[in-house]
Protein backbone atom coordinates (compact mmCIF):
# COMPACT_ATOMS: atom_id res chain seq x y z
CA UNK A 1 0.00 0.00 0.00
CA UNK A 2 1.74 3.15 -0.88
CA UNK A 3 1.24 5.26 2.01
CA UNK A 4 2.46 9.00 0.62
CA UNK A 5 -0.01 11.84 1.76
CA UNK A 6 -0.92 15.35 0.00
CA UNK A 7 -0.81 17.77 2.86
CA UNK A 8 2.13 19.88 1.44
CA UNK A 9 2.38 18.76 -1.98
CA UNK A 10 -1.10 18.97 -2.14
CA UNK A 11 -1.01 21.44 -5.17
CA UNK A 12 1.89 19.50 -6.75
CA UNK A 13 1.56 19.81 -11.25
CA UNK A 14 -2.50 20.62 -10.35
CA UNK A 15 -1.84 23.84 -11.53
CA UNK A 16 -0.06 26.21 -13.65
CA UNK A 17 2.39 28.14 -11.11
CA UNK A 18 2.60 30.97 -14.14
CA UNK A 19 -1.04 31.74 -12.87
CA UNK A 20 -2.13 33.19 -9.86
CA UNK A 21 -5.65 32.25 -10.61
CA UNK A 22 -5.72 28.60 -10.84
CA UNK A 23 -3.55 29.34 -7.54
CA UNK A 24 -6.76 30.77 -6.18
CA UNK A 25 -9.25 28.61 -7.52
CA UNK A 26 -7.43 26.12 -5.08
CA UNK A 27 -7.75 27.89 -2.51
CA UNK A 28 -4.88 30.01 -2.35
CA UNK A 29 -4.29 32.28 0.18
CA UNK A 30 -7.03 31.51 2.21
CA UNK A 31 -4.52 30.37 5.00
CA UNK A 32 -3.61 34.42 4.94
CA UNK A 33 -6.83 35.76 5.06
CA UNK A 34 -7.28 32.73 8.05
CA UNK A 35 -4.47 34.20 9.26
CA UNK A 36 -5.06 37.86 10.03
CA UNK A 37 -8.59 36.73 10.79
CA UNK A 38 -6.43 34.90 13.87
CA UNK A 39 -3.65 37.52 14.61
CA UNK A 40 -0.25 36.50 15.40
CA UNK A 41 -0.66 34.94 18.89
CA UNK A 42 -3.31 32.33 17.88
CA UNK A 43 -0.82 31.47 14.71
CA UNK A 44 1.64 31.29 17.14
CA UNK A 45 0.74 28.97 19.36
CA UNK A 46 -1.20 26.89 16.83
CA UNK A 47 2.54 26.17 15.52
CA UNK A 48 3.89 25.89 18.94
CA UNK A 49 0.53 22.87 18.54
CA UNK A 50 1.36 21.52 15.81
CA UNK A 51 4.65 20.57 16.27
CA UNK A 52 6.31 22.12 12.88
CA UNK A 53 10.13 21.35 13.48
CA UNK A 54 12.32 23.28 11.12
CA UNK A 55 12.90 21.41 7.78
CA UNK A 56 16.13 23.13 6.90
CA UNK A 57 17.99 20.00 9.46
CA UNK A 58 18.22 21.14 12.57
CA UNK A 59 14.78 20.43 13.56
CA UNK A 60 13.85 23.98 15.85
CA UNK A 61 10.53 24.42 16.76
CA UNK A 62 9.03 26.91 14.53
CA UNK A 63 6.43 27.83 17.07
CA UNK A 64 9.34 28.98 19.28
CA UNK A 65 11.33 30.28 16.51
CA UNK A 66 8.36 32.80 15.23
CA UNK A 67 7.90 33.69 19.02
CA UNK A 68 11.34 34.95 19.69
CA UNK A 69 11.10 37.22 16.15
CA UNK A 70 7.47 38.23 17.05
CA UNK A 71 8.87 39.40 20.67
CA UNK A 72 11.95 41.15 18.98
CA UNK A 73 11.12 44.92 18.55
CA UNK A 74 12.13 47.02 15.11
CA UNK A 75 10.99 48.81 12.00
CA UNK A 76 12.56 46.95 9.53
CA UNK A 77 12.90 43.01 10.30
CA UNK A 78 13.35 40.65 7.56
CA UNK A 79 12.23 37.21 6.97
CA UNK A 80 14.54 34.79 4.91
CA UNK A 81 13.52 31.91 3.08
CA UNK A 82 16.24 29.42 2.85
CA UNK A 83 16.24 27.62 -0.54
CA UNK A 84 20.10 26.97 -1.04
CA UNK A 85 19.20 23.47 -0.65
CA UNK A 86 22.74 22.21 -1.11
CA UNK A 87 22.85 19.27 0.94
CA UNK A 88 23.37 16.55 -1.29
CA UNK A 89 20.76 13.87 -2.68
CA UNK A 90 18.16 16.83 -1.38
CA UNK A 91 15.84 18.08 -3.88
CA UNK A 92 12.17 18.68 -2.74
CA UNK A 93 13.00 22.55 -2.32
CA UNK A 94 12.63 22.65 -5.68
CA UNK A 95 9.89 20.74 -5.79
CA UNK A 96 8.00 23.18 -3.70
CA UNK A 97 9.73 26.32 -5.72
CA UNK A 98 8.77 24.32 -8.90
CA UNK A 99 5.31 23.26 -8.63
CA UNK A 100 3.72 25.31 -5.68
CA UNK A 101 5.83 29.12 -5.82
CA UNK A 102 2.78 30.82 -4.67
CA UNK A 103 2.55 28.26 -1.02
CA UNK A 104 6.02 29.37 -0.35
CA UNK A 105 5.39 32.80 -0.93
CA UNK A 106 1.80 32.40 1.49
CA UNK A 107 4.14 31.02 4.04
CA UNK A 108 6.17 34.27 4.26
CA UNK A 109 3.78 36.55 3.79
CA UNK A 110 2.39 35.26 7.28
CA UNK A 111 5.45 34.90 9.09
CA UNK A 112 5.55 38.59 8.20
CA UNK A 113 2.39 39.64 9.52
CA UNK A 114 3.10 37.23 12.77
CA UNK A 115 6.65 38.94 13.28
CA UNK A 116 5.81 42.34 12.19
CA UNK A 117 8.54 42.12 8.93
CA UNK A 118 8.81 44.07 6.41
CA UNK A 119 10.92 42.78 4.18
CA UNK A 120 11.48 39.12 2.45
CA UNK A 121 14.54 37.26 0.52
CA UNK A 122 14.12 34.31 -1.07
CA UNK A 123 17.73 32.37 -1.40
CA UNK A 124 17.73 30.29 -4.01
CA UNK A 125 20.92 28.30 -4.97
CA UNK A 126 23.03 29.32 -8.22
CA UNK A 127 22.56 25.70 -9.35
CA UNK A 128 18.59 26.40 -9.53
CA UNK A 129 19.41 29.45 -11.97
CA UNK A 130 16.13 28.21 -14.44
CA UNK A 131 13.92 28.96 -10.90
CA UNK A 132 14.83 32.39 -10.36
CA UNK A 133 12.80 34.27 -12.81
CA UNK A 134 9.99 31.69 -12.26
CA UNK A 135 9.98 31.95 -8.63
CA UNK A 136 10.05 36.42 -9.65
CA UNK A 137 7.35 35.66 -11.51
CA UNK A 138 5.15 34.63 -9.02
CA UNK A 139 6.08 37.46 -7.13
CA UNK A 140 5.09 39.74 -9.67
CA UNK A 141 1.54 38.50 -9.99
CA UNK A 142 0.97 38.19 -5.83
CA UNK A 143 2.61 42.09 -5.95
CA UNK A 144 -0.03 42.46 -8.59
CA UNK A 145 -3.32 41.01 -6.88
CA UNK A 146 -2.57 42.90 -3.56
CA UNK A 147 -1.04 39.79 -1.42
CA UNK A 148 2.72 41.74 -0.98
CA UNK A 149 2.92 45.53 -1.19
CA UNK A 150 1.28 47.49 1.36
CA UNK A 151 -1.73 47.16 3.53
CA UNK A 152 -1.90 43.93 2.63
CA UNK A 153 -5.31 42.74 2.67
CA UNK A 154 -6.43 45.37 4.83
CA UNK A 155 -3.98 44.35 7.19
CA UNK A 156 -1.74 47.02 7.90
CA UNK A 157 1.48 44.59 6.98
CA UNK A 158 3.64 46.30 4.15
CA UNK A 159 5.83 43.19 2.96
CA UNK A 160 7.75 43.11 -0.34
CA UNK A 161 10.03 39.60 -1.71
CA UNK A 162 13.25 39.47 -3.60
CA UNK A 163 14.90 37.04 -5.54
CA UNK A 164 18.71 36.92 -4.46
CA UNK A 165 21.70 33.77 -5.15
CA UNK A 166 24.48 33.25 -4.20
CA UNK A 167 27.47 31.71 -6.05
CA UNK A 168 27.29 28.33 -5.24
CA UNK A 169 28.17 26.87 -2.11
CA UNK A 170 27.41 24.16 0.05
CA UNK A 171 28.32 26.59 3.42
CA UNK A 172 25.91 29.36 1.92
CA UNK A 173 22.63 27.18 3.45
CA UNK A 174 23.95 27.70 6.89
CA UNK A 175 21.89 30.56 7.68
CA UNK A 176 24.99 33.26 9.37
CA UNK A 177 26.60 32.33 6.08
CA UNK A 178 23.52 32.76 3.89
CA UNK A 179 23.19 36.02 5.58
CA UNK A 180 26.35 37.41 4.93
CA UNK A 181 26.44 36.20 0.90
CA UNK A 182 23.06 38.18 0.52
CA UNK A 183 25.29 41.12 2.30
CA UNK A 184 27.63 40.77 -0.48
CA UNK A 185 30.39 39.17 1.67
CA UNK A 186 32.31 36.07 1.16
CA UNK A 187 30.13 33.35 2.50
CA UNK A 188 31.25 32.21 5.66
CA UNK A 189 29.74 31.74 8.69
CA UNK A 190 29.29 34.03 11.85
CA UNK A 191 30.00 34.26 15.45
CA UNK A 192 26.54 34.04 16.53
CA UNK A 193 26.95 36.23 20.01
CA UNK A 194 24.00 37.71 19.44
CA UNK A 195 20.43 35.32 18.00
CA UNK A 196 19.94 36.03 14.09
CA UNK A 197 16.35 36.92 15.27
CA UNK A 198 17.63 40.15 17.06
CA UNK A 199 20.67 40.83 14.76
CA UNK A 200 20.45 39.40 12.01
CA UNK A 201 20.82 40.76 7.67
CA UNK A 202 22.28 44.00 7.82
CA UNK A 203 22.59 43.90 11.63
CA UNK A 204 18.57 44.13 11.71
CA UNK A 205 15.99 41.40 13.21
CA UNK A 206 15.94 38.15 10.82
CA UNK A 207 13.94 35.24 10.83
CA UNK A 208 15.68 32.39 8.68
CA UNK A 209 13.38 29.70 7.56
CA UNK A 210 13.87 26.29 5.31
CA UNK A 211 11.31 26.60 2.00
CA UNK A 212 9.12 23.37 3.48
CA UNK A 213 8.59 25.00 7.05
CA UNK A 214 7.22 28.03 5.31
CA UNK A 215 5.33 25.81 2.90
CA UNK A 216 3.99 23.61 5.70
CA UNK A 217 2.42 26.90 7.58
CA UNK A 218 -0.41 27.59 5.17
CA UNK A 219 -1.49 23.85 4.95
CA UNK A 220 -1.76 23.50 9.29
CA UNK A 221 -3.66 27.05 9.48
CA UNK A 222 -6.38 26.02 6.61
CA UNK A 223 -7.40 22.37 7.47
CA UNK A 224 -6.46 22.86 11.33
CA UNK A 225 -3.81 21.86 13.33
CA UNK A 226 -6.20 18.81 15.04
CA UNK A 227 -6.44 17.84 11.47
CA UNK A 228 -2.61 17.91 10.91
CA UNK A 229 -1.74 15.98 13.76
CA UNK A 230 -3.50 12.96 13.41
CA UNK A 231 -0.66 12.42 11.27
CA UNK A 232 2.65 11.58 12.37
CA UNK A 233 3.87 9.94 16.07
CA UNK A 234 3.54 11.75 19.54
CA UNK A 235 7.22 13.47 19.31
CA UNK A 236 7.19 13.71 15.20
CA UNK A 237 3.57 15.20 14.18
CA UNK A 238 2.84 15.68 10.93
CA UNK A 239 4.25 15.32 7.60
CA UNK A 240 7.71 15.31 5.75
CA UNK A 241 8.93 15.79 2.35
CA UNK A 242 11.45 13.32 1.65
CA UNK A 243 13.73 13.45 -1.34
CA UNK A 244 14.30 9.43 -2.29
CA UNK A 245 16.98 8.40 -4.46
CA UNK A 246 19.96 6.33 -4.89
CA UNK A 247 19.54 2.49 -6.74
CA UNK A 248 15.57 2.74 -6.23
CA UNK A 249 13.45 2.11 -8.91
CA UNK A 250 11.19 5.26 -8.56
CA UNK A 251 13.08 8.17 -7.37
CA UNK A 252 11.95 11.62 -6.45
CA UNK A 253 10.38 14.09 -3.78
CA UNK A 254 7.31 12.36 -1.29
CA UNK A 255 5.47 13.47 1.19
CA UNK A 256 5.04 10.85 4.08
CA UNK A 257 3.24 10.67 7.25
CA UNK A 258 6.21 10.70 10.17
CA UNK A 259 5.88 7.35 11.62
CA UNK A 260 6.26 5.54 8.02
CA UNK A 261 8.58 2.72 8.53
CA UNK A 262 11.87 2.71 6.25
CA UNK A 263 10.64 -0.09 4.58
CA UNK A 264 7.10 1.48 3.16
CA UNK A 265 9.07 4.19 2.13
CA UNK A 266 11.56 1.80 0.02
CA UNK A 267 9.85 -0.84 -1.10
CA UNK A 268 6.21 0.67 -1.42
CA UNK A 269 6.74 4.54 -2.66
CA UNK A 270 10.02 3.85 -4.16
CA UNK A 271 9.14 0.68 -5.59
CA UNK A 272 11.78 -1.48 -4.42
CA UNK A 273 15.77 -1.60 -5.41
CA UNK A 274 16.90 -1.15 -8.88
CA UNK A 275 17.65 -5.05 -11.10
CA UNK A 276 16.24 -6.74 -7.95
CA UNK A 277 19.20 -5.98 -6.09
CA UNK A 278 19.72 -6.34 -2.19
CA UNK A 279 19.33 -3.62 0.07
CA UNK A 280 23.07 -2.36 1.46
CA UNK A 281 22.76 0.68 3.09
CA UNK A 282 20.92 4.03 3.48
CA UNK A 283 22.42 7.29 4.65
CA UNK A 284 19.71 9.37 5.60
CA UNK A 285 19.67 13.26 5.70
CA UNK A 286 22.45 14.06 2.95
CA UNK A 287 25.87 14.06 3.06
CA UNK A 288 25.96 15.37 6.68
CA UNK A 289 23.65 12.05 7.61
CA UNK A 290 24.34 8.87 9.13
CA UNK A 291 24.86 5.29 7.41
CA UNK A 292 22.50 2.96 8.65
CA UNK A 293 22.68 -0.68 7.63
CA UNK A 294 19.38 -2.65 5.95
CA UNK A 295 18.80 -4.40 8.77
CA UNK A 296 17.50 -1.22 10.52
CA UNK A 297 14.70 -0.63 8.00
CA UNK A 298 12.07 -1.31 10.00
CA UNK A 299 12.33 1.66 11.99
CA UNK A 300 10.22 4.28 11.88
CA UNK A 301 10.78 7.26 9.44
CA UNK A 302 10.42 9.86 13.31
CA UNK A 303 12.96 12.54 14.82
CA UNK A 304 12.99 10.12 18.04
CA UNK A 305 13.63 6.42 16.22
CA UNK A 306 16.18 7.65 13.89
CA UNK A 307 18.29 9.43 17.26
CA UNK A 308 18.21 6.01 18.79
CA UNK A 309 19.83 4.41 16.28
CA UNK A 310 21.99 7.42 15.48
CA UNK A 311 20.38 9.17 12.43
CA UNK A 312 18.36 11.97 12.02
CA UNK A 313 15.70 13.58 9.65
CA UNK A 314 17.97 16.22 8.57
CA UNK A 315 16.96 17.40 5.48
CA UNK A 316 14.78 14.21 4.39
CA UNK A 317 17.14 13.08 2.38
CA UNK A 318 17.04 9.53 1.76
CA UNK A 319 19.84 7.84 -0.20
CA UNK A 320 19.16 3.67 -1.22
CA UNK A 321 22.47 1.96 -2.07
CA UNK A 322 22.47 -1.49 -3.14
CA UNK A 323 24.46 -4.83 -2.46
CA UNK A 324 27.33 -3.21 -5.16
CA UNK A 325 28.04 -0.09 -3.77
CA UNK A 326 31.52 -0.52 -1.41
CA UNK A 327 30.85 1.43 1.94
CA UNK A 328 34.57 2.61 1.95
CA UNK A 329 34.15 3.75 -1.62
CA UNK A 330 30.94 5.66 -1.09
CA UNK A 331 32.70 7.36 1.97
CA UNK A 332 35.41 8.47 -0.37
CA UNK A 333 32.87 10.28 -2.22
CA UNK A 334 31.45 12.25 1.01
CA UNK A 335 34.62 12.85 1.90
CA UNK A 336 35.34 14.52 -1.46
CA UNK A 337 32.18 16.54 -1.28
CA UNK A 338 33.69 18.02 2.24
CA UNK A 339 37.05 18.87 1.15
CA UNK A 340 35.57 20.82 -1.44
CA UNK A 341 32.78 22.37 0.39
CA UNK A 342 35.12 23.55 3.56
CA UNK A 343 35.17 27.37 3.76
CA UNK A 344 38.57 27.05 5.27
CA UNK A 345 37.71 29.31 8.37
CA UNK A 346 38.51 27.22 11.27
CA UNK A 347 41.04 24.73 11.80
CA UNK A 348 38.81 21.80 12.64
CA UNK A 349 37.20 21.43 9.59
CA UNK A 350 39.95 22.57 7.37
CA UNK A 351 42.29 20.54 8.21
CA UNK A 352 40.54 17.37 9.90
CA UNK A 353 38.81 17.26 6.58
CA UNK A 354 42.23 16.63 4.67
CA UNK A 355 43.46 13.94 7.35
CA UNK A 356 40.23 12.19 7.19
CA UNK A 357 40.39 12.12 3.41
CA UNK A 358 43.75 10.62 3.19
CA UNK A 359 42.52 8.14 6.01
CA UNK A 360 39.94 6.81 3.75
CA UNK A 361 42.12 6.70 0.83
CA UNK A 362 44.29 4.19 2.44
CA UNK A 363 40.94 1.99 3.38
CA UNK A 364 40.22 2.07 -0.11
CA UNK A 365 42.82 1.30 -1.68
CA UNK A 366 44.07 -1.44 1.07
CA UNK A 367 46.86 0.06 2.71
CA UNK A 368 45.42 1.24 6.19
CA UNK A 369 46.33 0.30 9.65
CA UNK A 370 44.75 -0.05 13.23
CA UNK A 371 45.79 2.76 13.90
CA UNK A 372 43.86 4.56 11.20
CA UNK A 373 40.75 3.68 13.07
CA UNK A 374 41.76 5.44 16.31
CA UNK A 375 43.18 8.33 14.36
CA UNK A 376 39.75 8.32 12.91
CA UNK A 377 37.75 8.84 16.07
CA UNK A 378 40.04 11.12 17.59
CA UNK A 379 39.90 13.60 14.57
CA UNK A 380 36.13 12.85 14.36
CA UNK A 381 35.65 14.34 18.17
CA UNK A 382 37.70 17.41 17.51
CA UNK A 383 35.79 18.12 14.30
CA UNK A 384 32.25 17.64 15.97
CA UNK A 385 33.49 20.06 19.24
CA UNK A 386 35.53 22.51 17.65
CA UNK A 387 34.38 22.99 14.30
CA UNK A 388 32.78 26.85 13.96
CA UNK A 389 29.68 25.55 12.07
CA UNK A 390 27.53 22.73 11.41
CA UNK A 391 29.42 21.83 8.01
CA UNK A 392 32.92 20.72 10.26
CA UNK A 393 30.64 19.20 13.24
CA UNK A 394 28.74 16.87 10.89
CA UNK A 395 31.09 16.17 8.10
CA UNK A 396 32.61 12.84 9.93
CA UNK A 397 28.70 11.75 11.20
CA UNK A 398 28.78 9.40 7.98
CA UNK A 399 32.01 7.77 8.63
CA UNK A 400 31.85 7.32 12.09
CA UNK A 401 28.30 5.29 11.67
CA UNK A 402 29.88 3.45 8.70
CA UNK A 403 32.10 2.15 10.93
CA UNK A 404 29.85 1.36 14.05
CA UNK A 405 27.87 -0.42 11.55
CA UNK A 406 29.83 -1.86 8.57
CA UNK A 407 33.46 -2.75 10.65
CA UNK A 408 34.46 -5.69 8.43
CA UNK A 409 34.75 -3.73 5.71
CA UNK A 410 37.15 -1.23 7.30
CA UNK A 411 39.15 -4.46 9.17
CA UNK A 412 39.41 -5.86 5.55
CA UNK A 413 41.20 -3.27 4.05
CA UNK A 414 43.61 -3.12 6.49
CA UNK A 415 47.09 -4.09 5.61
CA UNK A 416 45.31 -5.54 2.66
CA UNK A 417 48.15 -4.87 -0.28
CA UNK A 418 51.01 -6.42 2.30
CA UNK A 419 49.09 -9.23 3.03
CA UNK A 420 48.20 -10.03 -0.69
CA UNK A 421 51.30 -9.32 -2.44
C1 LIG B 1 26.51 23.58 6.30
C2 LIG B 1 25.06 23.84 6.47
C3 LIG B 1 24.25 23.89 5.34
C4 LIG B 1 22.88 24.15 5.48
N1 LIG B 1 22.12 24.18 4.34
C5 LIG B 1 20.80 24.47 4.46
C6 LIG B 1 19.99 24.55 3.29
O1 LIG B 1 20.45 24.35 2.16
N2 LIG B 1 18.67 24.83 3.46
C7 LIG B 1 18.14 25.08 4.71
O2 LIG B 1 16.95 25.37 4.81
N3 LIG B 1 18.88 24.99 5.82
C8 LIG B 1 20.19 24.70 5.72
N4 LIG B 1 20.95 24.67 6.86
C9 LIG B 1 20.30 24.96 8.15
C10 LIG B 1 20.21 26.48 8.37
O3 LIG B 1 21.40 26.91 9.02
C11 LIG B 1 19.03 26.87 9.27
O4 LIG B 1 19.03 26.06 10.42
C12 LIG B 1 17.68 26.73 8.57
O5 LIG B 1 17.63 27.40 7.33
C13 LIG B 1 16.59 27.30 9.48
O6 LIG B 1 15.32 27.08 8.95
P1 LIG B 1 14.29 26.05 9.60
O7 LIG B 1 14.20 26.39 11.06
O8 LIG B 1 13.04 26.29 8.87
O9 LIG B 1 14.88 24.68 9.36
C14 LIG B 1 22.32 24.38 6.76
C15 LIG B 1 23.15 24.32 7.89
C16 LIG B 1 24.49 24.05 7.76
C17 LIG B 1 25.33 23.99 8.98
S1 LIG C 1 33.26 24.30 10.14
FE1 LIG C 1 34.10 24.26 8.05
S2 LIG C 1 32.58 25.36 6.85
FE2 LIG C 1 32.18 25.86 9.01
S3 LIG C 1 33.39 27.70 9.40
FE3 LIG C 1 34.73 25.99 9.90
S4 LIG C 1 35.86 25.65 7.98
FE4 LIG C 1 34.10 26.88 7.45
Amino acid sequence: MNRTVNIISKNFKKYNPESIEEYLELGGFEALKKAIEMGPQEIISTLKTSGLKGRGGAAFSTGRKWEYSANVKGDKKFIICNADEGEPATFKDRYLLEYDPFKVIEGMIIAAYTTGSTDGYIYIREEYKYLHNKVRKAIELAEKHGFLGKNILGSGLNFNIKVVSGAGAYVCGESTALIESIEGKSGRPRLKLTRTSKQGLFGLPTLVNNVETLAAVPPILEMGVEEYIKYGTHTSKGTKLISLCGNVNKPGAYEVPFGITLREIIYDIGGGIKDGKQLKFLQLGGASGAIIPAKLIDIKYCYEDLEEHGASVGSGAILVADETNKVTHFLKSVQDFFIHESCGKCTPCREGNRQLTKIINRFVTGNASVEDLKTVEKFANVMKYASFCGLGQTAPTALLTAIKYFPVEFYQQIDRIRKTS
